[in-house]
Parts: C-alpha cells; sequence; structure tokens
C-alpha cells in the first residue's frame, strides 16, 4: 500500500514509518521541513503539490499537531488548536478532491477528549467526554476543546469514497528519544518517580507495537469508523504506574510530589501540569469489541519490555 503520514516526523510518526516501511509498504510523510527522501513539503494549512500524494493513496494517517509538552499559554493553546483543525481540514479537502481519494483516513485525537474521573473508565460508547468537570482548573477544558474540534474537522470533511477513524490514542509508549517513556524513566531514575499529589489519578498508555498493530487492525477493517480508543486495557493510578516503572529499571525509591511541586517541575521543564494531574481513565472498547488482541496488555511486562529496549540501545 501506499501510506501517506502527515505529520510524521514526531514521535509516533518515527514508529508507524519504521513498521510500515518494514511491512512493505511505501510511507511518504509530509512535513514542513523535508530532509529525506520520502519527505514532502507541505505548510499543513493551505493546498499545494503535496495533495498529489494522497490522490492515488491506499491509505491517510494524519499527526499534524503542534506538540502539547509545553505551558499552556494563550498562544501555546491556538497554536495547538490551530496546527490540529487546520491540518485536519486541509487533509480532509485533500482528500475530497482527489481523483483516487484513499479509501481510509486515520485521523489522529487524543485519549484526552474524556473527562477527568477516577470512577469507571471510559470507553466509547458510555465514556463522558470532557470539559465540565467541576473541581479542575478552568483551563483544562480547552485541551478537551481542541480534541473535539479536532475530530469535528474530520467529522465535517465531505469524503464520501472514504472510511474516516479518529484514534482517541493514550501515551504511545516507545523507547526513542524524547517521547513520554523516555522522559517518564529519566524521571524515575533520578528518583523523581514517586507518586504526583497523592497519585491517584488514572494513566492511560498504548506499548508502540501494540499501537502499530492496532493501526494495522483499523486499516483492515473495513466495518469500523468514528472514534476509536487506543489504549491498553489496564489503565492504572499514578502511583501505582510509576511504582511499576521504578521496577522495571531497578530504582528503588520514587520522591513523592505534591501538587506545588509539580507545578514548579512543570515550569522548569516548561510542560504543563495537566500532563501529569488529569485522570485518564481509558480503555479500547471498540477494538476489543472488534476481536483485537493486545501483546502487552499488562504495564509491568510493558514496561520490562520497554526498559530492555532503552538498555539494548545503549549498549
Ligand atoms: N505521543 C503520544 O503519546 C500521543 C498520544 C495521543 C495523541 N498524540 C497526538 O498524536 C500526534 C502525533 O504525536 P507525536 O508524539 O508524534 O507528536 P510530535 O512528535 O510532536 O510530532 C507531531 C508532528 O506535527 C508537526 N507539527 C508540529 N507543530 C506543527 C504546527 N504548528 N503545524 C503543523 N504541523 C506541526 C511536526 O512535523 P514537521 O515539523 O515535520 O512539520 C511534528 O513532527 C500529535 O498531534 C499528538 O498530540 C500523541
Amino acid at each position: 500500500m501506499k501510506i501517506v503520514i502527515p505529520g510524521g516526523t514526531g514521535q509516533i510518526g518515527a514508529v508507524l514509518d519504521r513498521a510500515l516501511t518494514a511491512a512493505g509498504h511505501t510511507v511518504v510523510i509530509l512535513t514542513r521541513r523535508p530532509a529525506r527522501e520520502r519527505d514532502v513539503r507541505w505548510d499543513a494549512r493551505t493546498p499545494g503539490p503535496w495533495a498529489k500524494e494522497i490522490d492515488g493513496s491506499d491509505v491517510v494517517i494524519n499527526l499534524a499537531g503542534r506538540s502539547v509538552n509545553c505551558r499552556y499559554t494563550p498562544d501555546n493553546l491556538r497554536a495547538m488548536m490551530e496546527s490540529r483543525v487546520h491540518s485536519a481540514q486541509v487533509v480532509g479537502a485533500a482528500i475530497g478532491a482527489a481523483q483516487r481519494p484513499p479509501r481510509l483516513w486515520l485521523q489522529m485525537s487524543t485519549a484526552t477528549i474524556y473527562a477527568h474521573r477516577f470512577d469507571a473508565p471510559n470507553d466509547e460508547a458510555t465514556g463522558l467526554l470532557g470539559g465540565a468537570e467541576s473541581g479542575v482548573p478552568g483551563y483544562w477544558s480547552y485541551s478537551v476543546e481542541i480534541a473535539k474540534a479536532w475530530e469535528r474537522a474530520q467529522e465535517q470533511a465531505e469524503t464520501p469514497h472514504t472510511r474516516k477513524v479518529a484514534m482517541r490514542a493514550a501515551m504511545v509508549m516507545s523507547p526513542g528519544r524524547g517521547g513520554v517513556f523516555d522522559v517518564l524513566l529519566r524521571l524515575a531514575r533520578l528518583g523523581l518517580g514517586g507518586p504526583v499529589a497523592g497519585g491517584a489519578q488514572f494513566v492511560s498508555w498504548i506499548h508502540d507495537r501494540d499501537f502499530v498493530r492496532a493501526v494495522e487492525f483499523l486499516i483492515g477493517r473495513d466495518d469500523l469508523e468514528g472514534p476509536v480508543n487506543l489504549a491498553a486495557p489496564g489503565p492504572l493510578p499514578q502511583r501505582v504506574f510509576m511504582r511499576v516503572l521504578r521496577a522495571a529499571w531497578g530504582v528503588p525509591v520514587g520522591l513523592p510530589a505534591t501538587a506545588w511541586m509539580a507545578e514548579l517541575g512543570a515550569l522548569v521543564l516548561r510542560s504543563d501540569t495537566e500532563l501529569l494531574l488529569k485522570s485518564r481513565r481509558v480503555v479500547p472498547g471498540r477494538l476489543l469489541d472488534a476481536g483485537f488482541g493486545f501483546d502487552r496488555p499488562g504495564w509491568p511486562e510493558a514496561a520490562r519490555e520497554l526498559a530492555g529496549r532503552v538498555r539494548g540501545a545503549r549498549r
């Protein structure tokens, strides 16, 4: 197949590019800064010659969006919103205008679309979308609004010959530098991998190989469309999640951090505490119903395997 990946130069793009190329597919990456042979320039906002790559392709997987690992200032929030909505709109327009449209458009979305909650897991059918929770900082609703607008941009695109899936992905755990696993492991190794603000908030995650397998599953299943959660079936409270990660690497202690310490740390790391404090309790209802089987459903085994790959890469 020919698979086009707008925004495929980042962490998830690298994981997908490697796996799909190894499986024998032709992968083309749309990027604002082409550097490699298979990279094609676009600006993620306006139509251009890049649309030729989409015409005649089999699958489009749009990952483009300004990183959310930043301070949630008004400027950054606007860039997070616009980069997602505009790129989804222009991808939709290119698919709609194609002579030979792809049969599938996988659009990245996020597990963050669901409400901050502890009481029950969110699947696609019964889960609560966020934005109206009480007792959380008001600005948290903005990331939910971004996710909703992102999905709406795909829904509203007129692409009658193309199946559309919004991938509500949890944190994708891969050993690559700068990815979320790398950051969490670094914190754990510094002795900072303890509970944050009590650590009752849930962490949803998915092992990188299961993420790739889920993408391949979605490509193969013509009956699946709309929102699909890509998350391992067992989200864990943050204090347990980090304890397991410490055990996987062999770090005996993890200092607890209060909410204000996390605030200070996030300020230093130029990140935002929402990423640490929001309870993301998300489960893969539709994938399991459709018969998808996870290779790494449990965090202890997944964390050990990922830690082993990090150690292997360093040797
Ligand atoms: N990583 C996760 O665990 C996770 C989980 C759920 C959802 N997601 C979402 O999935 C997508 C891919 O994740 P990732 O971790 O691979 O992200 P990433 O490493 O930040 O890569 C995203 C790509 O988007 C492009 N981009 C960045 N800023 C942009 C802007 N202002 N306008 C247009 N394009 C821009 C960049 O490509 P160029 O610079 O080459 O143009 C970048 O390589 C993101 O939208 C992310 O929010 C990620």
